[in-house]
């Protein structure tokens, strides 16, 4: 007797394990089961029925390793439609053999390690090449930024990469619509479907952006083809609007290596200067009322108090509730906040917020500023390596972070590093003699100083990093408390 099972087979891991649980507890071997997906030819309606077979009364459930669960997790996102079979006969031998996934030469245990394998790089693909569009909101509709991108994973791998882009794109609204299920985020719920999307019409001026940056940040000196279409597959191509410059770039890398041999090493960066242009260009938005944070942000826009401003793309102003209980001060802008314009949103801001979410602080409750509001930075070749701001700069950039503080009046300032310390309180103190402790300030608000998530990410040594971390987590769980 043959039994047939088909599944929806959209990388749910539960969906299998109900079914291969039934079929385990009835005591059928693997080589009776047909497994298929909905999608094949003849579908479900080919068969006689979907149901399993009743239990067996000397039915023993038995736990797995948690190590197989992991590899299942993962193996069912793939899109081969033998993968339900190569789990329900792992399972099953797994009963008599819990070393089973130790034999690194077994035929299934290869195969379901290069399933696995497989699906980890299209994750990471997916997280590299999506590209998002913005889409006007309509007109006098005041809201979040939406954003929607197109992709085509190989696998079934939306709802495992979804919480990556929920952090990390955290402060805009996206949808994400693939053949394989789509994604998206409101700011506070994320949604997946697993039924397939049909492709969007994306064409619109950001592909050009796009291009202006690959081609900004493309180095001829550093090109490696085979290393470059390994990374980035030609299958993934024509979705990426940067991607139809590669072959002239590539024909064309020897000469520029010669002519940026001749060149100053320190080129204006094309694509920020774009954006500066862009920026310039933004319609005149209704005034809005004077003494309010917004009207601060919108002056603030045209700041030219120091230098800083010149080479920077455009203000990064603070972000998050007008009544937040707590504000953290960082240094200034990175390269990527002032692409975006918002703070804290680069690899710094990445570990910031895992740290938040390790602590159960939601980053929405809090007002996010820095000591001065422009990225500084000093051109090499293609790059823009972050430079610190000296005193007088930070002092005229005060102004910002004076009326900052006025109008949200936050119960606890925290101080995320030496400059944020010193747009603070004026004083240049060692950060490890103030850290840890809240610090009563003259104004009756409470600080709290920290270290800036850039120095963690900075440190070489792994073990010390880990020390550093944990510090850094304990600095947060106390301003979770003194929040409260
Ligand atoms: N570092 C900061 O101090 N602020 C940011 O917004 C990003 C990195």
């Amino acid at each position: 007797m043959m039994f047939r099972h088909a599944l929806r087979g959209r990388g749910d891991l539960d969906e299998w394990r109900n079914a291969a649980r039934g079929f385990l507890s009835a005591g059928i071997v693997p080589d009776i089961i047909d497994w298929r997906t909905m999608d094949d030819a003849d579908g479900l309606f080919g068969f006689d029925d979907n149901h399993l077979p009743k239990p067996s009364p000397h039915y023993q459930p038995a736990s797995v390793p948690p190590s197989f669960i992991k590899l299942a997790g993962a193996v069912i996102c793939h899109s081969d439609p033998t993968r339900f079979a190569l789990l329900y006969r792992m399972l099953f031998r797994l009963l008599h053999d819990r070393n089973l996934l130790l034999m690194a030469s077994d035929e299934d245990v290869v195969a379901a390690q290069r399933m696995a394998k497989s699906v980890r790089r299209d994750y990471h693909k997916m997280t590299a090449f999506v590209r998002f569009k913005e889409l006007p909101l309509p007109e006098g509709v005041a809201g979040r930024r939406r954003f929607i991108a197109w992709f085509e994973p190989d696998h079934f791998i939306v709802a495992r990469v979804a919480p990556f882009f929920e952090r990390r794109f955290n402060d805009m609204d996206w949808l994400i619509a693939t053949p394989k299920g789509s994604a998206s985020w409101d700011g506070t719920t994320l949604r997946v479907t697993d039924d397939p999307a049909e492709k969007p019409d994306l064409r619109d001026e950001t592909e050009e952006l796009w291009r202006t940056y690959y081609s900004s940040i493309f180095n001829p000196a550093r090109l490696k083809v085979k290393m470059m279409t390994k990374e980035m597959p030609k299958k993934y191509w024509k979705n990426l609007p940067e991607a139809e410059l590669i072959p002239s770039l590539i024909a064309n890398a020897e000469a520029s290596v010669l002519d940026m041999a001749k060149r100053e090493a320190s080129q204006p960066l094309a694509f920020h200067h774009r954006l500066q242009e862009a920026a310039a260009q933004v319609p005149e938005a209704p005034r809005a009322p004077a003494g309010t944070l917004a009207a601060l942000k919108e002056e603030a826009r045209s700041c030219t108090r120091c230098d800083i401003y010149c080479r920077a793309t455009q203000t990064v102003f603070g972000d998050g509730p007008t009544d937040a209980k707590v504000m953290f001060v960082g240094e200034q802008p990175g390269d990527q906040e002032d692409l975006a314009g918002k703070p804290f949103v680069g690899p710094a801001g990445k570990l910031f917020n895992d740290t938040l979410a390790e602590v159960g602080i939601d980053r929405r409750s809090l007002y996010l500023t820095n000591a001065v509001k422009h990225f500084k930075y000093e051109p090499r070749g293609k790059r823009r390596i972050h430079q610190k701001p000296n005193m007088g700069e930070v002092r005229q950039c005060r102004w910002w972070l004076t009326q900052e503080l006025e109008l949200i009046k936050p119960k606890l300032v925290v101080a995320m590093g030496a400059t944020a310390l010193f747009s603070l309180t004026d004083m240049r103190q060692k950060l490890e003699d103030v850290r840890g402790e809240p610090i009563a300030m003259e104004d009756g608000r409470v600080m709290f100083v920290t270290v800036h998530p850039s120095y963690l990410l900075r440190i070489p040594d792994e073990g010390r990093k880990a020390e550093e971390l944990a510090r850094f987590r304990e600095d947060m769980s106390r301003i979770k408390r003194l929040a409260a």
